[in-house]
């Protein structure tokens, strides 16, 4: 069952060495906790020995980059563990579940670390526990081929299980990789059981007393929702428990998570506030509103690095804010590769976005027509429901020279979007943070958003971008066709592109009020 590639001495051989390494850490820690004032006089060099104090942080997490990636959740668990591993203030490791579509050039690095059996109501199942580190992040991955040897992450009849695996084995791997972090940083459903089981479950057991959890909401539509029946046969929550992860009849593993953590978090605080409100709470509002003093909001950061236009090599050019000349390249090469004709001069329009109905689409499909009637180009890329993606490849059929539908999920072609456009839509209903208008704005693309949530936090009209209030079709074409006329004044609008491009949305702010929240919850 177990994808144990390395053979079984070699294993061993690095399990034992795990453990004296690990042995040695546990004891510095111990060391350095018994140091009394004169041991931390001594020499200069006991004073540097800094990393033993840090305050241990564990995300868990169902995907991240550059491991794997279904959405923004996956980018902000790459991005944050980045930025606080290069901040230096925390030990941050992650753990995530070894899915087969983990990229191969990765996972033939991962060193096996050992294997247990993690106990859920009366199954039995096998960890295999892998690690690797990267940029300064040790990330362990969860082994079961039953589980994760399947295509993609999620949409399986039997996700609550394979979550609720995942989540019982990050507690259980903590002896074995001795790493018992001082906050348990849980992002989403998936993750939330492992909050729910530190507060039930393994709540009396001493080493285990002391952690702190932390739940992020990514995305509060999902929250997990299962029949009452599985409590105690799938979940294995005691009854007691059952008033934690009960709502409206049925368990909701969001709630449970909101109930049991110290402190819960969104991803901007506008969305942070906005969840307080039946309009966006998908019915966890009187929840959130009765945990409401746990709750704050921090609005995410990009990877500034990895979408750094003059460094990407996915561009047909690379250009800086100080220079865009070359993106009038970017542009000319887009536009040939997608079909479309080359003009320099008329305005490309990019969405990329999942196609679904809460990203404002329903506004686009309303007033699309109306607007290739005047002279733009519109470039859509991105999957999701089939009359989306129905409706938008037979406009493509009929407006070949205007729009084009590319029906994918395409890192190399989404980057070559960004810098070839000129304008950036992003009309979505809800938005807990949103990072494409942010990459947006790094490569110089104008973001059209509408106030919502993160959108709301990061683009200020005529600062970075554009904006509308309402929810409504005809006032976003309005904005968009004010950009389009502020786009013909080529020395106004490259100002404007300067602007979006320096704006600093990278990790930096954002991680060290993670920081400042990890250490409250400490308090
Ligand atoms: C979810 C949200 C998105 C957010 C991302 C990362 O995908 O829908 O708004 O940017 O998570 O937090």
């Amino acid at each position: 069952m177990a994808t144990k590639t390395t053979s079984e001495n070699k294993t061993k051989a690095t399990v034992a060495k795990k453990t004296t390494a690990t042995a040695a850490t546990a004891k510095s820690v111990s060391t350095a906790k018994a140091t009394t004032k004169p041991a931390t006089k001594t020499t200069k060099k006991a004073t540097e020995v800094k990393p033993v104090q840090k305050k241990k942080i564990l995300f868990v997490a169902s995907e991240a980059t550059p491991f794997i990636q279904t959405g923004g959740l996956a980018e902000v668990i790459g991005s944050l563990s980045k930025a606080l591993a290069a901040n230096g203030n925390v030990d941050v490791r992650v753990v995530l579940p070894l899915y087969s579509d983990i990229k191969k050039e990765y996972r033939d690095k991962f060193s096996y670390i050992g294997n247990i059996y993690v106990h859920l109501a009366w199954r039995n199942q096998y960890c295999g526990i892998f690690e690797y580190v990267k940029d300064g992040v040790t990330f362990y991955f969860i082994d079961n081929e039953f589980y994760f040897k399947r295509p993609g992450c999620y949409g399986y009849f039997d996700d609550g299980e394979r979550f609720a695996f995942f989540s019982r084995s990050v507690l259980e791997i903590m002896p074995v990789v001795n790493f018992y972090p001082d906050v348990m940083h849980c992002h989403d459903w998936q993750a939330a059981l492992a909050a729910i089981y530190l507060k039930t479950n393994y709540c009396f057991r001493p080493e285990y007393q002391y952690i702190r959890a932390l739940f992020t909401i990514h995305n509060i539509e999902y929250q997990g929702w299962y029949s009452l029946d599985l409590l105690g046969d799938l979940f294995d929550i005691y009854g007691s428990y059952q008033y934690l992860v009960e709502y409206k009849n049925s368990i909701n593993l969001m709630k449970g998570a909101i109930e049991c953590c110290e402190r819960f978090n969104t991803v901007s605080p506008k969305y942070a506030d906005e969840i307080k409100n039946e309009y966006f709470a998908h019915g966890l509002d009187p929840i959130v509103r009765k945990n409401h003093f746990k709750l704050s909001g921090i609005l995410n950061g990009i990877d500034d690095e990895g979408y750094n236009p003059a460094k990407d090599t996915h561009l047909f050019a690379n250009y800086t804010p100080e220079d865009f000349s070359n993106k009038a390249l970017c542009k000319k090469g887009l536009q040939k590769l997608l079909g479309l004709p080359q003009k320099a001069n008329t305005p490309v329009i990019a969405m990329i976005t999942r196609l679904v109905s809460h990203k404002g689409l329903d506004l686009v499909t309303t007033v699309i027509e109306d607007l290739l009637q005047d002279d733009v180009q519109v470039v859509l890329l991105g999957t999701g429901d089939a009359h989306f993606e129905g409706f938008f490849s037979d406009l493509a059929r009929r407006y070949p020279d205007k729009f084009s539908a590319n029906i994918a999920f395409n890192g190399d072609l989404s980057r070559k979007i960004y810098s070839g456009s000129d304008i950036f839509l992003m009309p979505s209903k809800s938005e807990p943070c949103g990072l494409s208008q942010m990459i947006a704005c790094r490569y110089g693309t104008l973001p059209i958003v509408r106030e919502t949530g993160g959108l709301y936090d990061s683009i200020k009209p005529l600062e970075n971008g554009y904006t509308f209030a309402n929810y409504n079709a005809h006032d976003m074409l309005y904005v968009i066709r004010q950009a389009i006329n502020d786009y013909k004044n080529k020395e106004e609008w490259k100002k404007l592109m300067y602007r979006a491009a320096t704006t600093d949305f990278s990790w930096g702010r954002s991680a060290k009020i993670y920081e400042a929240l990890y250490l409250d919850m400490l308090k």
